[in-house]
């Protein structure tokens, strides 16, 4: 076998490893799951008194099906086959005469999860890398290797419909607490805890009662139609099918994706009409492309000075202290600092929750009127206000102490890069880290080369965007960069739509029956009219701003921030009446500018090829992640294409 080792020891005990060949990641190929089988067999042949499954790799556990093998499932017969294969399997595994534990160390999602409930005992390791979960709900399809059957029987009908339809995962300790698996413990005593389970053999977890009602047929219809209720708040049936159809196998077939007949919208053929799924996938293949862009160089941050504390450099400096960073925080006053502290603290204590977590994150944040870590900062992000006087000022202070490797970034979403760092003595040092509002959210950052970056920067800036858990996407230093070029003649040709007479509530519908996450008028106000008119000139200096947006600007009314913008904004939620039927065309028409600035920023090299267009436009922009990405879907016959 090239993939499974068995190893036996004296006492009886196996331990079958799991280590890929050729890959640094384990994942469940095909190839994989036949060889299981011929493991499995040999077991058969010499029964061991008890099973230890484990991962071969440092890294982790088990990340999944292999997903690359997912572009060859492009028949219903090949995708039931698929899904049999691993169904069967991992029947095969849980119904061994021996025992088995399944040892469970980093990343554990996905058909790995599966193959881990299909085991009788599950210890995982308490550690930070330790993430379990079934995130196929997320490109588009269902756990179906078992895990809608088994993880209920561990958890009750509630925890794990959360689990399955949100994709999330958890640590080990919430896995103890769950009851997915029976341990959690230190790595150094993970061995002892294995065995001496397997010698004391305790009879597997049972549901307390409670729980265990949840799973009664009567008790699933109720819990489903619950959890749909709260599916639909989030996703459109017709645009993510797979959410829906979870829920039935668990309502109505226990989990076993192989019930439903053809025609039923919980079967694998219902999933497959639409091309949601292949989209998700084609999603999570630019995320992973972008990722790969961060590993072109190896540098780490340690120190991380930010210059202006306000809205954007506030919220950078937060999440780089959140994801480990020293930083140090500078602006004109300490009382300017203020709010930036409040929110750093509100995040903190959200995402880390434990007393002791949250109280060293604000260690690493510090405050820094007089710019003290300029000269031991390993990267500086200028985030002052939008002037490029004042920016070109700063960096000439900058590049004075900075040490000479830092890397020097600006956030400017306007002003060209060459501008800025024109009277540096050194220009090609500047590199734009474009992040976007709210920082804590928005997973992507444009890395902005100008004319004379030196190109081992973008590398550079890329790894550090990679260091704090962001998407990097090298942009062309030119107009709007990629994200707010597109947005921009979208979010006018909404803001004509209402100059024309039809109600903001209308066209935002129509954006939100497109698939946009958020209707186009609501985005405008959260993102700032002012801020829109600037954007919308910069790149549109001849256009005719949309009326009202003028006269809302003039009237003081800037949006979500001022409480009044197109929407009336009561406790941060725009306040909107009952939508009309959006006219049948007018999504078309919102599209169409977004498609076409999409080409034209391709023509323009702006990056480096259409993948990244769609990479920017869904990672940046939300644009409806089941339809591919804008320069996808225009390729479709939906899009225009012939
Ligand atoms: P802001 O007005 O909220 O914050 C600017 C901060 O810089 C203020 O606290 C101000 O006191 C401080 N400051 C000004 N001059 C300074 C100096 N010489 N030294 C130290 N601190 C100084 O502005 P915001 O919105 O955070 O924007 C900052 C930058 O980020 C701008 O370049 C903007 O274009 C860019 N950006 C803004 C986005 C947004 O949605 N607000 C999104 C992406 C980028």
């Amino acid at each position: 076998m090239e993939n499974w080792k068995i190893e036996h020891e004296g006492d009886g005990l196996a331990t079958l490893v799991f280590d890929r060949a050729g890959t640094s990641t384990n994942t469940l190929s095909q190839d994989a799951l036949v060889e299981l089988n011929e493991a499995l067999d040999e077991l058969d042949r010499k029964p061991p008194k008890a099973l230890i499954v484990r991962s071969g790799k440092t890294n982790g556990f088990i990340a999944g099906a292999d997903v690359s093998e997912f572009g060859q499932l492009s028949n219903p017969a090949a995708a039931q086959a698929f899904v049999k294969r691993g169904w069967d399997t991992l029947m095969r595994l849980s119904n061994v005469s021996y025992p088995t534990l399944a040892l469970i160390k980093g990343f554990c999602l996905g058909g790995g999860l599966e193959l881990a409930l299909a085991c009788r005992y599950r210890v995982a390791i308490d550690d930070p890398s330790t993430r379990l979960g079934l995130p196929e709900v997320m490109l588009g399809i269902v756990p179906g290797w078992g895990g809608i059957m088994r993880l209920p029987r561990l958890t009750g009908a509630p925890a794990a419909l959360d689990l399955l339809l949100t994709g999330k995962t958890i640590d080990a300790r919430k896995a103890k607490k769950l009851g997915i698996v029976d341990e959690c413990v230190p790595e150094r005593i993970m061995e002892n805890t294995a065995r001496g389970m397997l010698r004391a053999l305790p009879p597997p977890r049972a549901l307390p009662l409670p729980l265990s009602l949840t799973l009664a047929p009567v008790a699933r219809k109720l819990i489903a139609a619950q959890a749909e209720k709260k599916v639909a708040q989030r996703a459109r049936r017709d645009h993510y099918p797979a959410p829906y159809a979870i829920l039935e196998l668990f309502r109505r077939y226990d989990g076993n994706p192989l019930a439903p007949p053809d025609g039923d919208p919980a079967s694998i053929t219902a999933l497959m009409q639409t091309p949601t799924a292949a989209n998700l996938i084609r999603v999570f293949g630019l995320q992973e492309r972008l990722k790969t862009l961060g590993k072109e160089d190896d540098f780490a941050a340690s120190h991380v000075h930010v210059v202006g504390g306000g809205t954007m450099g506030g919220d950078i400096a937060a999440w780089c202290a959140l994801r480990g960073l020293t930083v140090t925080l500078q602006d004109q006053t300490s009382e300017r600092l203020a709010p930036a502290m409040g929110r750093a603290a509100k995040l903190f204590a959200e995402r880390l929750k434990e007393p002791r977590r949250v109280r060293a994150a604000t260690d690493r944040l510090i405050p820094d009127v007089e710019g003290y870590g300029v000269a031991r900062a390993d990267v500086i992000i200028e985030a002052i206000f939008e002037n490029v006087d004042a920016k070109r000022a700063v960096f000439a202070t900058l590049e004075r102490k900075a040490r000479p490797d830092a890397l020097l970034a600006t956030n400017t979403s306007s002003i060209p890069l060459e501008e800025i760092a024109a009277e540096l003595p050194d220009p090609t040092r500047l590199v734009g880290l474009h992040f976007f509002n709210p920082v804590q959210r928005m997973m992507l950052v444009e890395i902005v080369h100008g004319r004379d970056t030196q190109p081992a920067l973008v590398a550079r800036g890329a790894a550090f965007a990679r260091q704090i858990d962001k998407l990097p996407l090298p942009v062309k230093s030119a107009p709007g960069f990629l994200v707010n070029r597109l947005l921009a003649p979208y979010l006018m040709t909404a803001m004509r739509c209402v100059d024309e007479g039809i109600a903001a509530e209308t066209v935002d519908e129509a954006a939100l029956a497109f698939g946009m996450p958020m209707g186009p008028i609501e985005l405008a106000d959260t993102v700032g009219l002012d801020i829109c008119l600037a954007v919308g000139r910069m790149l549109d200096p001849d256009a005719e701003p949309p009326r009202k947006l003028k006269a809302l600007i003039d009237a003081g009314k800037l949006g979500k921030k001022t409480g009044q913008g197109f929407y009336t904004w009561v406790n941060g939620k725009a306040q909107k009446t009952a939508a009309g039927a959006p006219p049948a065309d007018l999504a078309r028409r919102l599209v169409d500018p977004f498609v076409a600035e999409a080409k034209a920023a391709l023509a323009d090299g702006i990056v480096a090829d259409a993948d990244l267009v769609d990479a920017g436009a869904i990672f940046g922009t939300g644009f409806a992640p089941f339809r591919g990405g804008p320069l996808h879907y225009a390729a479709t016959p939906e899009g225009g294409a012939r």
